[in-house]
């Protein structure tokens, strides 16, 4: 057991170098598996839901190699059709690799995907275009068992929510499937132009790449191929608010403007400063923050990824504000913690509605998924005393070297052993 112990008001100022995309090298790396040969990719960040995925392509057979920040897949040789339970139980983005290994086997085998306790996080999206496709699904105690005798071939899917990970798991089962895949209302997040992106560098055919229908014409093969992952959004949005919510100073390196204009505009109105220069982005603090309205929607709206942060940064606007939380139906156990250490949000349904208070205060509080735990560490950089953070391991799943970067920045944060 571990904690993070943070001692508050310090205004964080320097510069940080913003990693790869979390989510977008997932889903890169479950579509190495569609390739017989060494795939490199580059930028990718050095995470726990990296390693996890790296342990389930092996398992099935994959040969996967790392250094820093570089990595070698080679799927030639696919040995199994059923992903471990065990690891397909701590992250949500192993679903991803239903598609490829329906599309090398013809058969597979995954235990219903874990991840962030943040909604329910059905797979229906998934199934229902796989089966369109021409597999049999059947569902055996918590398992999926999926086969396709003849192969995948291609169908019309009509998406009923822009889900970023159905629309991966169609444009990866697509992409070497028989005939021609349309997939409308698909999700145009960075991370999905990311992945047609690798796939298109391998011979796959993709057209709409960053809009809403996409059009795969399946191919026999593809081939390797290197590939550099784009920086990380959400990483970036999080040192963002960083700088806001302890009104600091930062730079923000390795960053891709195109990606972060929705965050860029709502930090702003809240009156922070935000200079944006090429892969650069130079963030500073005010101390009168104003209020914020915001809701968030599938990209290119407000990312759910960055409700969390954005409510710890609302505590300390000057009057109330609102956030409405349209993705997932439970992101919002980082409330009473927060509600912990002093803020006033009244949350109802996907409504928080947050008074500002002059001040937040250290407090225990506990992580529970990702983002809220990330929200939790910017509450405590602004609070007044110490606030100490249990299960940062969820934190560690997102952000690499979190409290390192932010030290460096300043920060009075440490990770301490919990006997
Ligand atoms: C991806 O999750 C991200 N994870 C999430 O980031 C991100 O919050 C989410 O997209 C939305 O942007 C990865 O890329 C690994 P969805 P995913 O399918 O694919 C419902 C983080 O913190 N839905 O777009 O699971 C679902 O319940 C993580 O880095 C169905 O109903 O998100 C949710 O309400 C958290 N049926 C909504 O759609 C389905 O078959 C959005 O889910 C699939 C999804």
């Amino acid at each position: 057991m571990e904690r993070l112990i943070i001692e508050g008001q310090v205004p964080l100022k320097g510069e940080v170098r913003i990693n790869g995309a979390k989510n977008a090298a997932l889903p890169i790396m479950a579509a190495c598996l569609l390739i017989k040969g060494k795939c490199h990719l580059k930028n990718v960040p050095q995470l726990t839901d990296i390693k996890v995925m790296s342990k389930t392509l092996q398992g099935l057979g994959a040969k996967v190699t790392s250094e820093k920040d570089e990595m070698t897949i080679d799927a030639s040789q696919l040995l199994q059709e059923e992903a471990s339970p065990k690891l397909v139980s701590m992250l949500r983005a192993s679903i991803l690799v239903l598609g490829p290994l329906l599309a090398r086997k013809r058969k597979a085998k995954v235990a219903f995907p874990g991840g962030c306790n943040i909604g329910p996080r059905p797979v229906d999206l998934h199934l229902k275009g796989l089966v369109k496709m021409g597999t049999n699904i059947q569902m055996k105690n918590e398992h999926i068992e999926a086969s396709v005798n003849h192969g995948l071939v291609g169908n019309n899917i009509y998406l009923d929510f822009p889900s970023v990970g159905a629309t991966e798991n169609l444009i990866l089962a697509a992409s070497l499937a028989k005939g021609i895949t349309l997939i409308e209302n698909a999700s145009c997040a960075p991370e999905i132009i990311d992945l047609c992106k690798f796939l298109q560098k391998a011979g796959a055919l993709i057209k709409g790449v960053g809009t809403n229908i996409l059009t795969i014409e399946g191919v026999n093969s593809l081939f390797p191929c290197t590939h550099f992952i784009i920086p990380d959004r959400i990483e970036a949005g999080t040192f963002m608010i960083a700088a806001g919510i302890t009104g600091g100073e930062i730079l923000l390196k390795n960053v891709e403007l195109e990606h972060l204009k929705t965050p860029i505009s709502k930090l702003k109105n809240m009156g922070m400063q935000i200079e944006a220069m090429k892969n650069k982005i130079q963030v500073k603090g005010c101390f009168s923050l104003k209020s914020i309205q915001v809701k968030t929607q599938p990209h290119p709206g407000f990312p759910t990824d960055l409700q969390p942060q954005l409510t710890s940064l609302a505590c300390l606007s000057k009057e109330d504000s609102l956030i409405i939380e349209t993705v997932f139906e439970r992101r919002f156990l980082h409330i009473p913690e927060l509600q912990k250490m002093g803020a006033k949000i009244k949350q109802k349904n996907i409504n928080i509605k947050i008074a500002g208070v002059p001040f937040l205060k250290g407090a225990q509080v506990t992580a529970s998924d990702i983002r809220g735990g990330a929200a939790l560490v910017l509450a405590g950089l602004a609070a007044k005393g110490k606030t100490e953070i249990l299960n940062p391991q969820h934190v560690d799943r997102g952000y690499e070297r979190f409290e390192e970067k932010l030290a460096i920045l300043g920060a009075k944060i440490k990770r301490e052993k919990v006997n």
